[in-house]
């Protein structure tokens, strides 16, 4: 939990004001369903307790003012509402300014600007979705500021708008969604392609879910992460002479391979086989968890991590041995690299009494190899985004 003392502090040294409001936005994990989110598919995330914290106060002028005290070195940064554009070297207030951009893509205009003081325990660059918070946390502080009528949904929304048109990754909807819609102790099953979801108690007995950074940033991934899309809009196009689909996850795996030879193309045919089988693993280890079934909802998890190492090629060496690591360890039921990849955090389900026995092979292995260390968390699963006080 952060020091809201602290932060009520700085915000009244840099504001000389209080604050109206104090909002939590959580980071998230994904479990498993990854890159199927802008495929039409299914993902299985779940937040956070570690998230970003926002106080804000209602401004009578246009200005917005940010500071942020992970970089306090930045001051204060300006903007005006009569001036949203995309400016790189305004940094992280991108992504609260894409919000209110979006905002008025949606014809709603704010009627003043306000003061926005943030503070957030996500490890940066971890594939935790800290840009995801903090789209989401802006959202709900804005609306309840100006008494809006957006819905958790709407702000999720909203964020992936800022991020697909402001901030330019051609990003889906897991991660905003998993920020704004969590729930304690739960993962939530959704379904992309409808926007519709379920929660799913996270009952894993004597497990745990730990994270673990790989400490590789995956900061410019943006671009690779695009073609990633491109490339899976490329292979359905071409599906789409063969077989009535509008995502590729609307294809089964018998249906996708009896089709397959049609993309013509070795590396977009991976691509497109990774989305179509992991939706289906996804699919099964929903089923698996309701069953009670770690062991196989573990396996899925490996076999997840293969199809991103091998077919879509998100992985990186570094997450490789992670998943590596994990995997000699008896009492690890599954690890994985999760989010949007090329560095960032493995996830595994970890049984209490072997996550000593993981921590210690991490630590006998990892940085020998690679030079880096690497970060271990248990994960506790959160809310999604909320007013605090
Ligand atoms: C990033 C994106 C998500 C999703 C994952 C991969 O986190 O923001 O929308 O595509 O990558 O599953």
């Amino acid at each position: 939990m952060m020091d809201i003392n602290a932060m009520k502090k700085k915000f009244a040294d840099v504001f000389g004001a209080q604050p109206d409001g104090l909002y939590f936005a959580p980071g998230r994990v994904n479990l498993i369903g990854e890159h199927t989110d802008y495929n039409g598919g299914h993902v299985f995330p779940c937040a956070l307790t570690f998230g970003i914290y926002g106080l804000i106060r209602r401004r009578s002028d246009r200005t917005m003012r940010f500071f942020s005290m992970n970089y306090p070195e930045a001051g204060v940064l300006e903007a005006s509402l009569d001036n949203l554009a995309y400016d790189k070297a305004a940094s992280w207030t991108n992504y609260p300014k894409g919000v209110i951009w979006a905002m008025g893509q949606k014809e709603v205009q704010i009627p003043s600007g306000f003061d926005f003081l943030i503070d957030g325990d996500i490890p940066a660059g971890a594939g935790l979705s800290s840009s995801a918070a903090l789209e989401v946390l802006t959202g709900l502080a804005v609306r309840d500021t100006f008494g809006l009528s957006f819905s958790m949904t709407d702000l999720a929304l909203l964020g992936q708008k800022t991020e697909n048109d402001f901030c330019g990754l051609s990003s889906g909807i897991m991660d905003q969604f998993a920020s704004a819609m969590g729930r304690a102790n739960s993962a939530i099953f959704l379904d992309t392609a409808k926007l519709a979801y379920s929660y799913v108690p996270l009952m894993l007995k004597h497990a745990q879910i730990v994270l673990t950074n790989s400490n590789v940033k995956h900061s410019l991934v943006s671009s690779a992460y695009n073609e990633r899309r491109q490339q899976c809009a490329e292979a359905l196009a071409r599906l789409q002479a063969k077989a009535d689909i509008r995502t590729l996850c609307d294809l089964k795996p018998e249906q996708f391979e009896a089709i397959k030879d049609v993309i013509g193309d070795p590396v977009i045919t991976r691509r497109a086989k990774h989305a179509v089988y992991e939706d289906d693993r996804t699919v099964k280890a929903v089923e698996c968890l309701k069953k009670d079934d770690i062991k196989a909802f573990g396996q899925l998890m490996n076999a997840s991590h293969i199809s991103l190492r091998d077919d879509y090629e998100t992985s990186c060496p570094e997450t490789d041995l992670l998943a590596q690591i994990a995997w000699s360890i008896p009492g690890v039921y599954g690890s994985r690299i999760t989010g949007g990849g090329f560095g960032g955090c493995t996830v595994s389900i970890i049984d209490n009494d072997a996550i000593g026995a993981y921590e210690a092979a991490v630590d006998a292995q990892y940085e020998k190899q690679t030079g880096k260390k690497a970060d271990i968390y248990v994960a506790s699963v959160g809310d999604g985004a909320h007013r605090i006080e």
